[in-house]
């Protein structure tokens, strides 16, 4: 008897946690799946989009791994040889801190098709969630996205913050619990004082929160920790904006335009 060939996984970028914050390709891919092998920190709403599914949560917290990456990579091949179509539910996209490669290669190995459906990241949800560009012409141009940690441990000397650019804006992810050593280190790379930071707590959920500080205030009191996810951006285009004063023109008594601020 002739075995089925296997099933393809479908790597789908969840975003940041809103359920509508998904592209329209993973609407339909999640439509289509046989069964989706998720992480922990998926709502009801996102897993509604595959509603036909199986759902399994592979258990993984975004500031550590509870289930060990090979039993997760088994899971996959274990489904993609029971079903059609599999998807890796991942949060934000799954190419930014996610051991995508872990994944691939273990499919790889075990001849299994896949291929990747982007998503958004948290580093532009929470921007958007604050109100900033990224990037800002003149201000900031670059992005940088640095985790202080590596694996399950920490690096504790200061390693991460190497190459990291003044100018860029820096978003820290899995950095909530570290926040107050990696301002310390971070100033000690040469940034500015008083260079803005802002917390994004939960981005795109219900319990979004955004706190603004700086670096000296933060390597001073940290960060009060919860168990939201947060992300750190650092640098000059997250600057909280000044309002800017409403004007309007007038004409004067020798009929010449002129701006007069409603201040
Ligand atoms: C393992 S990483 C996964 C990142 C994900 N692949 C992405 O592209 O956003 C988990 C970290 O992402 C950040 N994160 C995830 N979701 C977030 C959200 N909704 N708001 C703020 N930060 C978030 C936090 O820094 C968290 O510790």
């Amino acid at each position: 008897m002739m075995s089925r060939p296997p099933g393809k996984v479908w790597f789908v970028g969840a975003g940041p946690g809103a359920a509508d914050l998904l592209t329209v390709r993973a609407i339909r891919v999640l439509a289509q799946a046989d069964i989706v092998l998720h992480d922990a920190l998926m709502t009801e709403a996102l897993l509604e989009w595959a509603p036909g599914a199986t759902h399994v949560a592979v258990g993984k917290r975004c500031e550590g791994a509870a289930m060990p990456q090979a039993t997760i990579d088994r899971a996959l091949i274990d489904a993609a040889r029971r079903n059609a179509v599999v998807v890796r539910l991942k949060g934000g996209d799954p190419g930014v801190f996610g051991r995508l490669d872990e994944e691939i290669d273990a499919l790889d190995a075990a001849g299994i098709p896949w291929e990747i459906v982007p998503g958004i990241t948290s580093a532009s949800a929470a921007a958007a969630a604050a109100g900033h560009s990224l990037t800002r012409r003149g201000v900031a141009r670059a992005v940088q996205i640095v985790t202080p940690r590596i694996g399950r441990g920490e690096q504790g000397d200061g390693q991460w913050a190497r190459g990291l650019d003044p100018a860029a804006t820096v978003v820290l992810y899995m950095a909530g619990r570290m926040a107050q050593a990696c301002a310390r280190t971070l100033l000690g790379q040469g940034f500015a004082a008083h260079t803005p930071v802002v917390a994004v707590r939960a981005a795109s959920w219900l319990q979004q929160s955004i706190e603004r500080t700086d670096l000296t205030r933060l390597a001073r009191d940290g960060l009060t920790i919860d168990e939201r996810p947060v992300v750190l951006m650092v640098g000059e285009a997250v600057r909280e904006r000044t309002p800017v004063p409403s004007s309007r023109v007038v004409l004067g008594s020798d009929c010449r335009a002129e701006v007069v601020s409603s201040h």
